[in-house]
C-alpha cells in the first residue's frame, strides 16, 4: 500500500466572528515568541477592529482541514510615496505544531495576490535581522531593502 503523506490544502480567507477564539490562541503564541504581555484591552481592541469594515486593519487567517493555524494582521494606510495606499504586514505568525507546511508563504502570497485586486502600491514588513526561521521564507519571497526601524517612546 502507497503510504506517502499529502499534505492537506491550505485555505486563505479574511478573518471571521467565528474565528476568535483560535485567533486569541494563536495571537497569545505570537505575543509570547515577542516575550510581551499586552493589557486585554489592547487584545480586544485589535480583534474589534480586525471585524470592524471600516478600520484599516484586516486580518487574514489560514485554514488547514477546518482549523485556523496562522494569521496575517495588517495596516492599508495612506502614504507619501505613492498615490494608492500600502498594505503593512504587522503581524505573522503559524502554530509552532503547523509550520513548514506552506502556511506562512500562502498567507505572504495571498497579500501578493490581493495587492493587484486592492490597488496597493506595495506590500512591506520587516521582521528583527535575527529572526532565522522568519527569513528564511521571506528570502524566498521578496527583497530586504536595508532600512532600519528607529523608536521613540514617550518620555
Ligand atoms: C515565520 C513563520 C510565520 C513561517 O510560517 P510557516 O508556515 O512555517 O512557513 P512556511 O511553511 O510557508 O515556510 C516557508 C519556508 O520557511 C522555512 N521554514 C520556516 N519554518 C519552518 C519550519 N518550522 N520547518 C521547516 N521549514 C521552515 C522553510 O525554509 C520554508 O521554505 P520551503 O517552503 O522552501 O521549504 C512561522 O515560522 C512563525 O510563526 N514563526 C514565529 C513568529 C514569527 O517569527 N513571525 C514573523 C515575525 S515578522
Amino acid at each position: 500500500m502507497h503510504n506517502a503523506r499529502v499534505t492537506p490544502p491550505c485555505l486563505i480567507r479574511a478573518a471571521l466572528p467565528s474565528d476568535e477564539a483560535a485567533w486569541r490562541g494563536l495571537w497569545r503564541g505570537y505575543c509570547e515568541f515577542y516575550r510581551i504581555r499586552l493589557p486585554d484591552e489592547v487584545s480586544n481592541r485589535t480583534w474589534q477592529r480586525i471585524l470592524d469594515p471600516d478600520s484599516a486593519v484586516m486580518c487574514i487567517v489560514a485554514e488547514v482541514e477546518g482549523q485556523v493555524l496562522g494569521f496575517a494582521n495588517c495596516v492599508v494606510h495612506e502614504n507619501t510615496w505613492e498615490s494608492q495606499p500600502v498594505c503593512y504586514l504587522e503581524d505573522l505568525f503559524v502554530a509552532p505544531a503547523a509550520r513548514g507546511h506552506g502556511a506562512g508563504r500562502a498567507l505572504v502570497e495571498w497579500l501578493h495576490n490581493a495587492m493587484r485586486a486592492e490597488g496597493w502600491a506595495r506590500v512591506y514588513w520587516m521582521t528583527q535581522t535575527d529572526n532565522a526561521q522568519a527569513r528564511r521564507l521571506y528570502d524566498q519571497l521578496a527583497t530586504a531593502d536595508g532600512f532600519v526601524r528607529y523608536v521613540l517612546r514617550p518620555r
